[in-house]
């Protein structure tokens, strides 16, 4: 399956590029995103409409068109992806690629990106056995693209050979593979708290706070694309469900600490969510409005979940990661917050307003542990949920070699 997977697909000039629009239409059936870019050569065979009509998304052709700068620099188009998918990957395509040519939108995404590559080469099969292509193609096996055919068989102008491009699913169970391969948590169990939780203070009324789910949603999206098997314990919010992930939805913090304690034992812990420090004694009834008199809400102390899960014992998860929402002196703050909650790992922001971090779609992060500060740059919440989880499994791996 390939939930929550972005594949960029850039389909290059040939005969098989009508293959790329079935091609297109199964990547999404198992439950990718996909984006195309079509080469000039490819708009000879296929248009950008029919990419479009079955990606569902904007189909890009041109480098130069400023439309497509502006709304989505070439840089991005390669890095919001997980995978690059060539296909039909032509031998001027693949020469480029090799020779390290970027003269239009596929050959710059190509290079511009630091995301696994996968080849579906189609040609004719002298122009796929001629010894520049052999050599273009050994050049980019060195580099780690991966790559798919071609086959044997009927090739266009009644020639047979080597040279057709493989099957659509065939390059699908290639983009299934790689993905397969990437994922260093599998057999990992994880727990992720996300998002508010909502303290009742009367049957109608209740306390909230800002934030939005939206990275902690993400972290655990994150960590389920590396094979973990997560629990992601979310308060109410507008984020959907994220594939792969069983979700478990609560209101308040105390059931968010049931359904926490319920998850145990986990290796991972990740408490993103913004969990209500007081709750309201409730009213068994909605509060009324007495002679202009104003009630007083006494506020009780909420459990703290991530300071309960970082309790040493044998149900401790092996990495437990806390978050620091602070407004100033981020750091500091952050430091002391960590010895106090007992976790390992703090991942600190800044939440002022001016910042837009809760309910923004970006986010900058420090990382500390017992070594001091990681400072990272500002990413989107996808990105710093990526980062994170490849941090995490390349924390368990050095710790399974210990
Ligand atoms: O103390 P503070 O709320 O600033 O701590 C933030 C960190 O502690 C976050 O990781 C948050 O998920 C977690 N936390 C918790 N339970 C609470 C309060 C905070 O798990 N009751």
């Amino acid at each position: 399956m390939l939930h929550g997977r972005r594949i960029l697909l850039i389909v290059s000039g040939g005969i098989a590029a009508y293959k790329s629009l079935d091609l297109i239409r199964r990547l999404r059936a198992r439950g990718a995103t996909v984006r195309c870019i079509l080469t000039a050569g490819a708009q000879q065979f296929i248009t950008p409409l029919s990419a479009s009509a079955l990606s569902g998304e904007k189909a890009y052709t041109d480098l130069f068109s400023l439309t497509d700068e502006s709304e989505m620099g070439h840089l991005r188009l390669a890095q919001e992806s997980d995978l690059l998918v060539v296909a039909p990957a032509s031998a001027d395509l693949i020469a480029k690629m090799a020779g390290g040519l970027a003269d239009d939108l596929a050959s710059t995404a190509l290079l511009a990106t630091d995301k696994p590559i996968l080849i579906a080469p189609a040609m004719n099969f002298r122009m796929w056995g001629h010894a520049a292509t052999q050599q273009n193609i050994a050049t980019l096996a060195q580099r780690g693209v991966t790559r798919v055919g071609p086959n044997a068989g009927p090739l266009a102008e009644n020639e047979s050979g080597m040279g057709r491009m493989a099957e659509p699913l065939e390059i699908v169970d290639a983009v299934e593979k790689i993905f397969r391969t990437g994922e260093t948590l599998k057999g990992r169990r994880a727990l992720i708290t996300s998002g508010p939780t909502h303290e009742p203070i009367d049957p109608v009324r209740y306390i909230a706070n800002r934030s939005s789910g939206k990275q902690g949603h993400a972290i655990a999206e994150a960590l389920a694309r590396l094979g973990a098997d997560c629990t992601l314990v979310s308060g109410p919010t507008e984020e959907a469900d994220p594939p792969g992930v069983k979700v478990i939805h609560v209101s308040t913090a105390r059931d968010m600490q049931a359904a926490c304690e319920a998850a145990l034992p986990v290796d991972i812990a990740v408490c993103a969510a913004a969990v209500a420090d007081w709750r309201a004694e409730a009213a068994p009834g909605k509060l009324k409005k007495k002679d202009g008199a104003t009630p007083a809400l006494k506020l009780v102390e909420n459990p703290d979940i991530l300071a309960g899960l970082s309790q040493p014992g044998n149900r401790r998860p092996r990495l437990v990661v806390g978050f620091a929402a602070e407004t100033e002196n981020v750091i500091a703050n952050a430091k002391a917050k960590r010895l106090r909650k007992g976790c390992d790992w703090i991942l600190a922001n800044d939440v002022s307003a001016s910042t837009g971090v809760f309910g923004g779609a970006q986010n900058t992060i420090h990382l500390i542990d017992a070594d001091g500060v990681e400072d990272w740059p500002t990413l989107g919440k996808r990105e710093i949920g990526d980062k994170l989880a490849q941090r995490i499994a390349a924390f368990l791996i050095v710790k399974a070699a210990e």
